[in-house]
């Protein structure tokens, strides 16, 4: 029988705050940069800048940092920041929906060799960019924490709660139609 199923890393990823103090291989990394590359962008022009920022950097703490606070309770734990950044010139919202899909690339490859992430829109745009001097014409689209994966047992109970919240996602209809749009 053919047994057609969404690709696993797909339904496994989420946004998680438990990460392990066991390192991330620089062949790990290599590996994300690798499946970040691959993604889609518009004219193939590849916009994205991403700057890898890891617990042994001396940036490390000024980017955590210009998170807002209450992503620092957990982000803290995160062994490696990624901070994806596009140059600010023309076609601004293309760049953004390529940095998407690169971001997307690295989060299910990250999925696949067990390393946690988490997305995050709350920091402080002066702070992040000051914290890894990046150029005024360029804009941070999102910072991603990365970590191997941790033991939900072990975190404290408000993040192990939430860490072990069952994800939701809407109602098909509301998003997914055929033929016409036909939303309420
Ligand atoms: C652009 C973007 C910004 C986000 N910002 C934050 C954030 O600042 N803090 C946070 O805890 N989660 C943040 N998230 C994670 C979302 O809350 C999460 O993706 C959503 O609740 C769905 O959960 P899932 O990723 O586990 O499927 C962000 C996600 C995206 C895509």
């Amino acid at each position: 029988m053919n047994k057609r199923k969404v690709i696993p890393e797909i339904l496994n990823r989420k946004s998680s705050v438990c990460f392990s103090d066991k390192p991330v291989s620089s062949e790990e990394i290599n590996l994300l940069i690798e499946a970040a590359k691959w993604a889609p962008s518009s004219r193939n022009m590849q916009p994205w800048k991403v700057i890898f920022v890891s617990k042994k950097d001396d940036s490390y703490s000024d980017v955590l940092a210009s998170l807002s606070d209450s992503n620092q309770v957990w982000a803290k734990n995160a062994e490696i920041f990624a901070i994806f950044a596009i140059f600010d010139d023309k076609n601004i919202n293309k760049k953004f929906l390529d940095i998407g899909f690169c971001g997307q690339n690295m989060m299910l490859q990250a999925e696949y060799l067990g390393i946690a992430t988490h997305p995050m829109g709350g920091w402080s745009e002066d702070l992040v960019k000051k914290a890894i001097g990046i150029p005024e014409k360029n804009h941070v689209v999102f910072v991603l924490a990365l970590g191997k994966k941790g033991v939900a047992e072990e975190l404290e109970p408000e993040l192990k709660i939430r860490e072990e919240k069952e994800r939701m996602r809407g109602d098909n209809k509301d998003n997914f139609n055929f033929s016409n749009w036909d939303f309420n």
